[in-house]
């Protein structure tokens, strides 16, 4: 049998939430450079020169309301929905015993909650259109292993990976593929933050804040934001078909 491997995503239409910077921002590029259509979703506002075949859409992910009228405005506008990339996320750190009420709320609400509402408005969306599809969750590997100073960012993240195993298996039975990819430490802003922990002001890696240099990644080097839109768009392909309730590490070797 002779097969022509392409990642082709022709006629697809997806969301990316969180898609303006970072790793959404590599997502959203790798899914038009394969032919999609792409829905933009995140607080930030619209560039002034977007591009025809991506929509931009004023959203904030905890929000019920915004996203449901994020699937809607994006079906009255491409016609469909088939791939959701739930990829918006913020971190919060301090010590387990000093975490603020507020922090752990604002973390839940845009990592758990946010990523609980959209796949619950896309997965009605694509189920009333009856032809399956694709969703993909970004957890970390905080969602698989506990790190220092990231209690609540840690809580989110296994949250994730739970529900992503939950709507992978009452979603099959429609033929919409749910798994996570859980990336190690990617170079973006959220990796760059400054925080001030215990009254002392430091700079944070908010995937291990031990890591002070790039020893402990078995591939010798950080991640850079395509490294995880690589496999987004492998589990946004029908190559994975065959896969869901996954949370595929994408960590240079660090989780295993
Ligand atoms: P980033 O901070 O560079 O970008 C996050 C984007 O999400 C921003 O455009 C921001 O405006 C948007 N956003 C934040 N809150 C939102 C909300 N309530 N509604 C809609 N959009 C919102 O972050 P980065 O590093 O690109 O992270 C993307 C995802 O990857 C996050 O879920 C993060 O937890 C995860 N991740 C990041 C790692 C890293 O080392 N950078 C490692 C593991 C996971």
């Amino acid at each position: 049998m002779f097969v022509m491997y392409t990642m082709d995503l022709t006629g697809k239409v997806a969301i990316v939430t969180g898609g303006a910077n970072g790793i959404g921002k590599a997502i959203v590029e790798a899914l038009l450079d394969c032919g999609a259509k792409v829905a933009v979703a995140d607080k930030i506002d619209a560039p002034a020169n977007a591009a025809a075949n991506v929509l931009y859409i004023a959203t904030d992910v905890s929000k019920s309301d915004q996203v449901d009228n994020m699937v809607k405005h994006v079906i009255d506008h491409f016609g469909r929905l088939d791939i959701l990339v739930n990829n918006a996320g913020i971190s919060t750190m301090d010590y387990f015993v000093d975490i603020k009420e507020n922090d752990w709320d604002k973390t839940m609400d845009v990592n758990a909650k946010g990523v609980y509402l959209c796949m619950q408005a896309a997965a009605n969306a694509l189920k009333q259109q009856g032809e399956g599809g694709k969703i993909i969750n970004i957890s970390s590997q905080a969602g698989k292993n506990g790190y220092r100073l990231m209690g609540s960012y840690v809580a989110s993240k296994h949250a994730v990976l739970g529900m992503t195993k939950v709507a992978a298996l009452e979603l099959a039975k429609d033929k919409i593929n749910v798994n996570a990819v859980c990336p190690g430490i990617v170079e973006t802003d959220m990796k760059r933050t400054e925080r001030t922990i215990g009254g002392e002001l430091r700079k944070v890696n908010a995937e291990a804040i031990e890591l002070e240099d790039n020893s402990q990644v078995p591939l010798g080097r950080t991640g850079v934001p395509q490294d995880i839109a690589n496999v987004v768009i492998f589990l946004a392909s029908t190559y994975s078909d065959y896969m869901t309730g996954q949370g595929v590490n994408v960590t240079g070797g660090m989780t295993m």
